[in-house]
């Protein structure tokens, strides 16, 4: 027998986030669609969140002469303050050598979005650190 879902609410929840979030939540720059084989990748990171269990795939491109992030790809199993926040992270990163990229901070990517809630900052940080898993995989590999 199926339940009717009796807990709608009367009046919905605010929207707690920026603009800029929403901006990159519905419309997530880089995000890999489809196959992650079909995009020919010098670097993946995988890397999952202990305080929630979501997860992040980021997959770059690099200009082997210049140490360059040419391209991003990035998939995950995350909420929204970590769709947008990788979003903005993939922006920040290309076209930045892999040292310069290793410098962006969850803070920089808040202020990108023009803020965060304080208990969604955490969300910012599985995208920086499967960037940084990447960048140690191509190291090792290079
Ligand atoms: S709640 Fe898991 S990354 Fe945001």
């Amino acid at each position: 027998m199926t339940k009717k879902c009796t807990s709608t609410p009367k009046t919905p929840a605010p929207w707690v986030y920026s603009e800029k979030v929403k901006e990159h939540f519905l419309n997530p720059q880089n995000f890999l669609m489809g196959d992650e084989k079909k995009f020919k990748c010098d670097a993946k990171g995988i890397i999952g969140n202990p305080i929630c269990g979501d997860q992040m795939l980021m997959m770059l491109k690099i200009d082997k002469k210049t140490d360059t992030i040419t391209d991003v790809k990035w998939k995950t199993y995350g909420c929204a303050s970590a769709i947008a926040s990788t979003s903005a992270l993939s922006e920040l990163a290309k076209g930045k050598t892999l040292d310069e990229a290793l410098k962006i901070d969850a803070k920089q990517i808040a202020d990108y979005l023009g803020g965060l809630p304080k208990h969604k900052f955490h969300c910012s940080v599985l995208g920086h650190d499967a960037l940084k898993a990447a960048i140690e995989n191509y190291r090792e590999k290079h």
